[in-house]
Protein backbone atom coordinates (compact mmCIF):
# COMPACT_ATOMS: atom_id res chain seq x y z
CA UNK A 1 0.00 0.00 0.00
CA UNK A 2 1.27 3.29 -0.81
CA UNK A 3 1.42 5.91 2.18
CA UNK A 4 3.37 8.95 1.65
CA UNK A 5 4.77 10.19 4.65
CA UNK A 6 5.78 13.92 3.65
CA UNK A 7 2.63 15.13 4.87
CA UNK A 8 1.76 16.36 1.50
CA UNK A 9 -0.87 14.26 0.88
CA UNK A 10 -3.31 14.06 4.43
CA UNK A 11 -4.79 10.91 3.43
CA UNK A 12 -1.18 9.61 3.60
CA UNK A 13 -1.21 9.96 7.67
CA UNK A 14 -0.16 6.60 8.81
CA UNK A 15 3.37 7.27 9.23
CA UNK A 16 4.57 9.02 11.99
CA UNK A 17 7.60 11.73 11.23
CA UNK A 18 10.53 9.31 10.85
CA UNK A 19 8.57 7.20 8.00
CA UNK A 20 7.86 4.13 10.10
CA UNK A 21 3.77 2.98 9.98
CA UNK A 22 2.13 3.65 13.23
CA UNK A 23 -0.33 1.29 13.03
CA UNK A 24 -2.45 2.83 15.72
CA UNK A 25 -2.81 6.00 13.18
CA UNK A 26 -3.51 3.98 10.41
CA UNK A 27 -6.28 2.14 12.86
CA UNK A 28 -7.90 5.49 13.38
CA UNK A 29 -7.66 6.23 9.46
CA UNK A 30 -9.17 2.99 8.55
CA UNK A 31 -11.74 3.63 10.97
CA UNK A 32 -12.23 7.44 10.09
CA UNK A 33 -12.69 7.18 6.42
CA UNK A 34 -14.54 3.55 6.56
CA UNK A 35 -12.24 1.95 4.26
CA UNK A 36 -12.26 -1.19 2.63
CA UNK A 37 -8.63 -2.50 3.68
CA UNK A 38 -8.70 -5.02 0.79
CA UNK A 39 -9.62 -2.80 -1.92
CA UNK A 40 -7.37 0.09 -0.19
CA UNK A 41 -4.61 -2.09 -0.92
CA UNK A 42 -5.32 -3.34 -3.90
CA UNK A 43 -6.29 0.30 -5.22
CA UNK A 44 -3.12 1.70 -3.78
CA UNK A 45 -0.46 -1.15 -4.99
CA UNK A 46 -1.61 -0.02 -8.52
CA UNK A 47 -0.46 3.16 -7.87
CA UNK A 48 3.27 2.12 -5.74
CA UNK A 49 4.14 -0.47 -8.00
CA UNK A 50 6.19 0.70 -10.50
CA UNK A 51 6.88 4.36 -9.40
CA UNK A 52 10.43 5.35 -10.38
CA UNK A 53 12.59 6.96 -7.45
CA UNK A 54 10.07 5.47 -4.47
CA UNK A 55 11.64 3.98 -1.47
CA UNK A 56 9.42 0.99 -0.65
CA UNK A 57 9.69 -0.90 2.49
CA UNK A 58 7.25 -3.60 3.59
CA UNK A 59 4.93 -3.53 6.96
CA UNK A 60 2.63 -5.64 8.34
CA UNK A 61 -0.82 -4.72 10.18
CA UNK A 62 -3.71 -7.04 10.67
CA UNK A 63 -2.23 -9.95 8.73
CA UNK A 64 -1.97 -7.77 5.61
CA UNK A 65 1.07 -6.88 3.68
CA UNK A 66 1.63 -3.34 3.28
CA UNK A 67 4.13 -1.80 0.44
CA UNK A 68 5.04 1.28 2.33
CA UNK A 69 6.40 3.97 -0.04
CA UNK A 70 7.66 7.46 -0.24
CA UNK A 71 7.05 8.74 -4.10
CA UNK A 72 5.94 12.21 -5.56
CA UNK A 73 3.10 13.17 -4.22
CA UNK A 74 1.34 13.80 -7.76
CA UNK A 75 1.31 10.29 -9.21
CA UNK A 76 -0.80 9.62 -5.49
CA UNK A 77 -2.97 11.78 -5.62
CA UNK A 78 -5.35 11.29 -8.21
CA UNK A 79 -6.01 7.45 -7.21
CA UNK A 80 -6.33 8.53 -3.44
CA UNK A 81 -8.09 11.93 -4.43
CA UNK A 82 -11.15 10.60 -5.83
CA UNK A 83 -12.08 8.50 -2.38
CA UNK A 84 -11.75 11.56 -0.80
CA UNK A 85 -13.66 14.18 -3.01
CA UNK A 86 -16.96 11.92 -3.28
CA UNK A 87 -18.97 14.10 -0.46
CA UNK A 88 -20.82 16.99 -2.81
CA UNK A 89 -20.09 20.59 -1.41
CA UNK A 90 -22.40 22.28 1.21
CA UNK A 91 -24.66 25.29 1.34
CA UNK A 92 -22.88 26.06 4.66
CA UNK A 93 -19.27 26.74 4.13
CA UNK A 94 -16.95 24.62 7.09
CA UNK A 95 -14.74 25.64 8.96
CA UNK A 96 -12.45 23.48 10.71
CA UNK A 97 -10.84 25.48 14.09
CA UNK A 98 -7.58 24.13 15.47
CA UNK A 99 -7.16 25.38 18.75
CA UNK A 100 -10.96 25.73 18.95
CA UNK A 101 -11.07 25.86 22.86
CA UNK A 102 -8.16 28.46 23.47
CA UNK A 103 -8.83 32.34 24.18
CA UNK A 104 -9.08 33.26 20.73
CA UNK A 105 -9.97 29.95 18.77
CA UNK A 106 -12.97 30.06 21.15
CA UNK A 107 -13.90 33.76 20.04
CA UNK A 108 -13.50 32.49 16.12
CA UNK A 109 -15.77 30.10 16.68
CA UNK A 110 -18.63 32.24 18.04
CA UNK A 111 -18.19 34.32 14.99
CA UNK A 112 -18.05 31.76 12.57
CA UNK A 113 -21.71 30.20 14.21
CA UNK A 114 -22.75 33.90 13.83
CA UNK A 115 -21.86 33.71 10.08
CA UNK A 116 -23.50 30.74 9.13
CA UNK A 117 -20.24 28.40 9.38
CA UNK A 118 -20.80 24.46 10.06
CA UNK A 119 -17.68 24.07 12.28
CA UNK A 120 -15.14 21.80 13.71
CA UNK A 121 -13.23 22.45 16.58
CA UNK A 122 -10.24 20.36 17.57
CA UNK A 123 -8.28 20.86 20.45
CA UNK A 124 -6.23 18.81 23.42
CA UNK A 125 -6.60 21.41 26.10
CA UNK A 126 -2.86 22.06 26.85
CA UNK A 127 -4.14 25.51 27.60
CA UNK A 128 -7.44 25.85 26.40
CA UNK A 129 -10.58 25.06 28.54
CA UNK A 130 -14.03 23.56 28.13
CA UNK A 131 -15.41 26.87 29.79
CA UNK A 132 -14.74 28.61 26.95
CA UNK A 133 -17.12 25.90 24.72
CA UNK A 134 -19.56 24.53 26.65
CA UNK A 135 -21.85 27.55 25.45
CA UNK A 136 -21.73 25.44 22.06
CA UNK A 137 -23.08 22.28 23.30
CA UNK A 138 -25.77 21.11 21.52
CA UNK A 139 -25.66 23.63 18.85
CA UNK A 140 -25.95 21.20 15.70
CA UNK A 141 -23.80 23.43 13.42
CA UNK A 142 -21.06 22.55 15.74
CA UNK A 143 -18.63 19.63 16.62
CA UNK A 144 -15.64 19.01 18.92
CA UNK A 145 -12.59 16.50 18.10
CA UNK A 146 -10.54 16.01 21.52
CA UNK A 147 -7.26 15.75 19.82
CA UNK A 148 -3.57 16.49 19.58
CA UNK A 149 -3.13 18.29 16.41
CA UNK A 150 0.58 17.17 15.72
CA UNK A 151 -1.26 13.78 15.16
CA UNK A 152 -2.38 12.99 11.80
CA UNK A 153 -6.24 14.79 11.31
CA UNK A 154 -8.85 12.82 9.49
CA UNK A 155 -12.08 14.01 8.82
CA UNK A 156 -14.83 13.08 7.28
CA UNK A 157 -16.66 15.19 4.49
CA UNK A 158 -15.79 18.64 2.68
CA UNK A 159 -13.71 21.95 4.64
CA UNK A 160 -13.23 24.62 3.24
CA UNK A 161 -11.58 26.86 6.15
CA UNK A 162 -8.91 25.79 7.72
CA UNK A 163 -8.04 28.22 10.74
CA UNK A 164 -4.75 27.25 12.44
CA UNK A 165 -4.90 28.67 16.12
CA UNK A 166 -3.59 25.72 18.42
CA UNK A 167 -0.44 26.79 20.07
CA UNK A 168 0.13 27.71 23.71
CA UNK A 169 0.40 31.50 23.64
CA UNK A 170 1.44 33.12 26.71
CA UNK A 171 5.20 33.14 28.02
CA UNK A 172 3.89 30.95 30.74
CA UNK A 173 2.78 28.49 28.76
CA UNK A 174 5.73 28.16 26.13
CA UNK A 175 7.96 28.47 28.92
CA UNK A 176 6.42 24.91 30.45
CA UNK A 177 5.69 23.71 27.28
CA UNK A 178 8.66 24.33 25.12
CA UNK A 179 9.32 21.22 22.74
CA UNK A 180 4.90 21.41 22.67
CA UNK A 181 4.93 24.70 21.51
CA UNK A 182 7.48 23.82 19.00
CA UNK A 183 5.87 21.00 17.88
CA UNK A 184 2.44 22.78 16.93
CA UNK A 185 4.34 24.97 15.22
CA UNK A 186 5.91 22.85 13.23
CA UNK A 187 4.14 19.18 12.80
CA UNK A 188 0.81 20.58 13.61
CA UNK A 189 1.01 23.32 11.40
CA UNK A 190 2.02 20.67 8.96
CA UNK A 191 -0.64 18.39 9.62
CA UNK A 192 -3.28 21.12 9.25
CA UNK A 193 -1.74 22.17 6.02
CA UNK A 194 -2.08 18.43 4.64
CA UNK A 195 -5.87 18.48 5.83
CA UNK A 196 -6.16 21.87 3.77
CA UNK A 197 -4.80 20.46 1.03
CA UNK A 198 -6.54 17.06 0.98
CA UNK A 199 -9.79 19.20 1.32
CA UNK A 200 -9.28 21.79 -1.12
CA UNK A 201 -9.71 24.15 1.60
CA UNK A 202 -8.25 27.65 2.04
CA UNK A 203 -5.59 28.04 5.46
CA UNK A 204 -5.22 30.42 7.69
CA UNK A 205 -1.92 30.28 10.17
CA UNK A 206 -2.49 32.55 13.73
CA UNK A 207 1.04 33.89 13.34
CA UNK A 208 2.34 36.42 15.81
CA UNK A 209 3.96 39.83 16.29
CA UNK A 210 6.76 37.24 17.99
CA UNK A 211 8.27 36.33 15.00
CA UNK A 212 9.71 40.29 14.76
CA UNK A 213 11.68 39.55 18.48
CA UNK A 214 12.95 42.28 20.03
CA UNK A 215 12.35 44.34 16.62
CA UNK A 216 15.13 46.90 15.42
CA UNK A 217 12.19 48.57 13.51
CA UNK A 218 9.38 50.49 14.49
CA UNK A 219 6.54 50.55 14.32
CA UNK A 220 6.67 46.71 12.88
CA UNK A 221 5.76 46.27 8.90
CA UNK A 222 5.11 42.89 7.50
CA UNK A 223 8.29 43.55 5.45
CA UNK A 224 10.59 43.85 8.82
CA UNK A 225 12.63 40.16 8.73
CA UNK A 226 12.81 40.15 12.65
CA UNK A 227 15.28 40.33 15.46
CA UNK A 228 14.70 37.00 17.41
CA UNK A 229 17.01 34.95 20.16
CA UNK A 230 16.80 31.60 18.64
CA UNK A 231 18.52 29.91 21.49
CA UNK A 232 16.90 31.91 24.22
CA UNK A 233 13.54 30.96 26.47
CA UNK A 234 11.21 32.72 23.81
CA UNK A 235 12.77 31.07 20.81
CA UNK A 236 10.53 27.67 21.35
CA UNK A 237 7.99 30.05 20.35
CA UNK A 238 8.89 32.83 17.67
CA UNK A 239 11.14 29.96 16.23
CA UNK A 240 7.77 27.38 15.82
CA UNK A 241 6.22 30.49 14.46
CA UNK A 242 8.58 31.26 12.31
CA UNK A 243 8.87 28.33 10.73
CA UNK A 244 4.69 27.92 10.19
CA UNK A 245 5.03 30.47 7.99
CA UNK A 246 7.95 29.12 6.34
CA UNK A 247 6.20 26.09 5.64
CA UNK A 248 2.73 27.73 5.00
CA UNK A 249 4.64 29.55 2.29
CA UNK A 250 6.42 26.59 1.28
CA UNK A 251 2.63 24.95 0.44
CA UNK A 252 1.32 27.99 -1.41
CA UNK A 253 3.72 27.74 -3.77
CA UNK A 254 4.35 24.03 -3.86
CA UNK A 255 0.87 22.78 -4.40
CA UNK A 256 -0.68 26.20 -5.24
CA UNK A 257 -2.72 26.37 -1.37
CA UNK A 258 -4.87 29.12 -0.58
CA UNK A 259 -3.18 30.31 2.14
CA UNK A 260 -3.33 33.16 4.47
CA UNK A 261 -0.71 34.41 7.56
CA UNK A 262 -1.96 36.60 10.27
CA UNK A 263 0.51 38.40 12.63
CA UNK A 264 -1.68 38.90 15.87
CA UNK A 265 -0.24 42.05 18.46
CA UNK A 266 -1.62 41.59 22.21
CA UNK A 267 -4.75 41.00 22.24
CA UNK A 268 -6.74 40.92 25.16
CA UNK A 269 -10.82 39.98 26.61
CA UNK A 270 -13.21 37.70 28.05
CA UNK A 271 -12.10 33.80 28.27
CA UNK A 272 -8.11 35.08 28.85
CA UNK A 273 -6.93 32.67 31.46
CA UNK A 274 -6.02 34.20 34.90
CA UNK A 275 -2.92 33.66 35.83
CA UNK A 276 -1.65 32.62 32.20
CA UNK A 277 1.19 34.65 32.47
CA UNK A 278 0.17 37.81 30.02
CA UNK A 279 -0.13 41.31 31.09
CA UNK A 280 -3.78 41.77 31.05
CA UNK A 281 -5.09 39.19 33.57
CA UNK A 282 -1.75 39.61 35.52
CA UNK A 283 -2.29 43.36 36.39
CA UNK A 284 -6.45 43.27 36.52
CA UNK A 285 -6.27 39.98 38.68
CA UNK A 286 -3.66 42.26 41.08
CA UNK A 287 -5.46 45.30 40.47
CA UNK A 288 -8.90 43.58 41.71
CA UNK A 289 -7.17 41.74 44.59
CA UNK A 290 -5.63 44.90 45.95
CA UNK A 291 -2.51 43.30 45.88
CA UNK A 292 0.84 45.13 44.27
CA UNK A 293 0.91 45.58 40.70
CA UNK A 294 4.46 43.75 38.79
CA UNK A 295 5.30 46.17 36.44
CA UNK A 296 8.95 44.08 34.87
CA UNK A 297 11.90 46.86 33.84
CA UNK A 298 11.49 50.74 34.63
CA UNK A 299 7.95 50.17 32.52
CA UNK A 300 8.83 52.49 29.75
CA UNK A 301 8.47 49.34 27.16
CA UNK A 302 5.92 49.30 25.09
CA UNK A 303 2.89 47.65 23.95
CA UNK A 304 -0.24 48.08 22.23
CA UNK A 305 -3.52 45.70 23.03
CA UNK A 306 -6.44 44.94 21.02
CA UNK A 307 -10.06 44.11 21.97
CA UNK A 308 -10.34 40.35 20.74
CA UNK A 309 -13.54 41.27 18.76
CA UNK A 310 -11.21 43.82 16.66
CA UNK A 311 -8.99 40.80 16.10
CA UNK A 312 -11.02 38.53 15.05
CA UNK A 313 -13.35 40.50 12.69
CA UNK A 314 -9.85 41.32 10.78
CA UNK A 315 -8.87 37.41 11.12
CA UNK A 316 -11.86 36.88 9.19
CA UNK A 317 -11.62 39.61 6.49
CA UNK A 318 -8.08 38.26 5.77
CA UNK A 319 -9.23 34.73 5.44
CA UNK A 320 -12.01 35.89 2.82
CA UNK A 321 -9.89 38.14 1.22
CA UNK A 322 -7.45 37.55 -1.18
CA UNK A 323 -4.45 38.46 0.10
CA UNK A 324 -1.44 35.72 0.73
CA UNK A 325 1.28 38.00 2.32
CA UNK A 326 1.12 38.21 6.06
CA UNK A 327 -0.89 41.16 7.16
CA UNK A 328 -0.41 42.50 10.94
CA UNK A 329 -3.39 42.61 13.04
CA UNK A 330 -3.65 44.62 16.46
CA UNK A 331 -3.66 48.18 17.45
CA UNK A 332 -1.58 50.46 16.87
CA UNK A 333 -2.64 53.00 19.74
CA UNK A 334 0.88 52.62 22.16
CA UNK A 335 1.64 52.41 25.94
CA UNK A 336 4.01 52.17 28.37
CA UNK A 337 3.88 49.27 30.93
CA UNK A 338 3.54 51.94 33.75
CA UNK A 339 0.94 53.79 31.96
CA UNK A 340 -0.79 50.38 31.27
CA UNK A 341 -0.70 49.48 34.79
CA UNK A 342 -2.38 52.88 35.67
CA UNK A 343 -5.05 52.39 33.07
CA UNK A 344 -5.96 49.34 34.82
CA UNK A 345 -5.53 50.48 38.75
CA UNK A 346 -8.28 53.18 37.67
CA UNK A 347 -10.48 51.23 35.72
CA UNK A 348 -10.91 48.69 38.83
CA UNK A 349 -10.84 51.23 40.91
CA UNK A 350 -7.92 49.47 42.98
CA UNK A 351 -5.88 50.65 46.13
CA UNK A 352 -2.92 48.46 44.54
CA UNK A 353 0.25 50.54 44.13
CA UNK A 354 2.83 49.31 41.45
CA UNK A 355 6.05 47.48 41.84
CA UNK A 356 8.98 47.05 40.03
CA UNK A 357 11.08 43.93 38.97
CA UNK A 358 13.88 42.58 36.68
CA UNK A 359 13.03 42.50 33.20
CA UNK A 360 13.15 39.18 31.53
CA UNK A 361 15.21 37.97 29.30
CA UNK A 362 14.53 38.80 25.32
CA UNK A 363 11.40 40.75 26.68
CA UNK A 364 10.60 43.19 23.47
CA UNK A 365 11.03 46.69 24.46
CA UNK A 366 8.80 47.91 22.33
CA UNK A 367 5.55 46.64 20.01
CA UNK A 368 3.44 48.10 17.81
CA UNK A 369 1.79 47.35 14.76
CA UNK A 370 1.90 49.20 11.68
CA UNK A 371 -1.84 48.32 10.30
CA UNK A 372 -1.29 50.06 6.43
CA UNK A 373 -1.80 46.63 4.77
CA UNK A 374 -5.03 45.78 6.88
CA UNK A 375 -6.21 49.17 6.62
CA UNK A 376 -5.60 49.15 2.81
CA UNK A 377 -5.92 45.64 1.86
CA UNK A 378 -9.27 44.35 4.58
CA UNK A 379 -10.09 47.75 5.48
CA UNK A 380 -9.95 47.13 8.85
CA UNK A 381 -9.10 49.15 12.10
CA UNK A 382 -9.92 48.62 15.21
CA UNK A 383 -13.12 49.85 16.72
CA UNK A 384 -13.49 49.36 20.66
CA UNK A 385 -11.41 51.53 22.41
CA UNK A 386 -9.03 50.84 25.76
CA UNK A 387 -11.51 51.74 28.32
CA UNK A 388 -14.50 50.08 27.30
CA UNK A 389 -12.46 46.79 26.58
CA UNK A 390 -11.38 47.03 29.63
CA UNK A 391 -14.63 47.03 31.28
CA UNK A 392 -15.96 43.90 30.00
CA UNK A 393 -12.57 42.01 30.43
CA UNK A 394 -12.54 43.21 33.89
CA UNK A 395 -15.68 42.22 34.44
CA UNK A 396 -15.03 38.58 32.71
CA UNK A 397 -12.21 38.77 35.95
CA UNK A 398 -14.46 39.69 38.54
CA UNK A 399 -16.69 36.77 37.72
CA UNK A 400 -13.87 34.43 37.88
CA UNK A 401 -12.16 35.45 40.84
CA UNK A 402 -15.89 36.78 41.93
CA UNK A 403 -17.20 36.03 45.11
CA UNK A 404 -17.17 31.88 46.60
CA UNK A 405 -19.80 30.63 45.29
CA UNK A 406 -22.38 30.53 47.67
CA UNK A 407 -22.92 26.57 48.84
CA UNK A 408 -19.12 27.61 49.74
CA UNK A 409 -20.07 30.91 51.73
CA UNK A 410 -22.83 28.86 53.60
CA UNK A 411 -20.43 26.31 54.49
CA UNK A 412 -17.87 28.76 55.55
CA UNK A 413 -20.43 30.81 57.68
CA UNK A 414 -21.96 27.52 59.20
CA UNK A 415 -17.94 26.46 60.24
CA UNK A 416 -17.94 29.64 61.70
CA UNK A 417 -21.11 30.16 63.19
CA UNK A 418 -20.59 26.03 64.74
CA UNK A 419 -16.91 26.42 65.71
CA UNK A 420 -18.08 29.61 68.10
CA UNK A 421 -20.57 27.59 69.75
CA UNK A 422 -18.74 24.22 70.08
CA UNK A 423 -21.37 22.12 67.77
CA UNK A 424 -18.42 19.61 66.92
CA UNK A 425 -21.09 17.17 65.24
CA UNK A 426 -22.65 20.21 63.40
CA UNK A 427 -19.12 21.22 61.75
CA UNK A 428 -18.77 17.15 60.81
CA UNK A 429 -22.03 17.26 59.00
CA UNK A 430 -21.23 20.65 57.47
CA UNK A 431 -17.78 19.18 55.76
CA UNK A 432 -19.09 15.94 54.48
N1 LIG B 1 -3.68 36.10 22.31
C1 LIG B 1 -2.74 36.80 21.74
O1 LIG B 1 -2.49 37.95 22.12
C2 LIG B 1 -1.95 36.21 20.58
C3 LIG B 1 -0.92 36.99 20.04
C4 LIG B 1 -0.21 36.47 18.98
C5 LIG B 1 -0.52 35.23 18.45
N2 LIG B 1 -1.52 34.50 18.99
C6 LIG B 1 -1.76 33.18 18.41
O2 LIG B 1 -3.15 32.90 18.38
C7 LIG B 1 -3.38 31.53 18.65
C8 LIG B 1 -4.35 31.38 19.80
O3 LIG B 1 -3.80 32.01 20.94
P1 LIG B 1 -4.62 32.13 22.30
O4 LIG B 1 -4.25 33.40 22.92
O5 LIG B 1 -6.04 31.82 22.04
O6 LIG B 1 -3.94 30.95 23.13
P2 LIG B 1 -4.63 29.81 24.01
O7 LIG B 1 -3.53 29.13 24.75
O8 LIG B 1 -5.76 30.37 24.80
O9 LIG B 1 -5.23 28.86 22.90
C9 LIG B 1 -4.46 27.94 22.19
C10 LIG B 1 -5.29 26.67 22.07
O10 LIG B 1 -4.53 25.73 21.31
C11 LIG B 1 -4.66 24.45 21.94
N3 LIG B 1 -3.52 23.64 21.56
C12 LIG B 1 -2.21 23.89 21.80
N4 LIG B 1 -1.45 22.89 21.31
C13 LIG B 1 -2.31 22.00 20.73
C14 LIG B 1 -2.15 20.77 20.05
N5 LIG B 1 -0.94 20.23 19.85
N6 LIG B 1 -3.25 20.13 19.59
C15 LIG B 1 -4.49 20.65 19.78
N7 LIG B 1 -4.71 21.81 20.43
C16 LIG B 1 -3.62 22.48 20.89
C17 LIG B 1 -4.71 24.78 23.42
O11 LIG B 1 -5.26 23.74 24.22
C18 LIG B 1 -5.57 26.04 23.43
O12 LIG B 1 -6.93 25.71 23.52
C19 LIG B 1 -2.02 30.90 18.92
O13 LIG B 1 -1.58 30.25 17.76
C20 LIG B 1 -1.13 32.08 19.23
O14 LIG B 1 0.18 31.85 18.87
C21 LIG B 1 -2.23 34.95 20.06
Amino acid sequence: MGIVDDGDEHFAGAMDFEGFLHEQAFATMVAALELDLEGLAQNAQGVVVGVKGAVSTFQHFNGFTFHVSRFPPLLYQPAMSKRLTRHSRSAQPVSVVTGGAGFLGSHLLDLLLARGHRVIAIDNFITGSVANIDHLAGNTRFRFIQQDVTEYIFLKGPVDYVWHFASPASPVDYLEFPIQTLKVGSLGTHKALGLAKEKGARFLLASTSEIYGDPLVHPQTETYWGNVNTLGPRGCYDESKRFAEALVMAYHREHDIQTRIVRIFNTYGPRMRLHDGRVVPAFVSQALAHRPITVFGDGTQTRSFCFCSDLIEGIFGLMMGRHTEPVNIGNPHELTMLQFAEEIIRATRSRSRIVFRPLPQDDPKQRRPDITRARKWLKWEPKVPLSEGLKSTIAYFRGKLGRPRRRDRCRARLHRACRGAGHRFARRRIWW
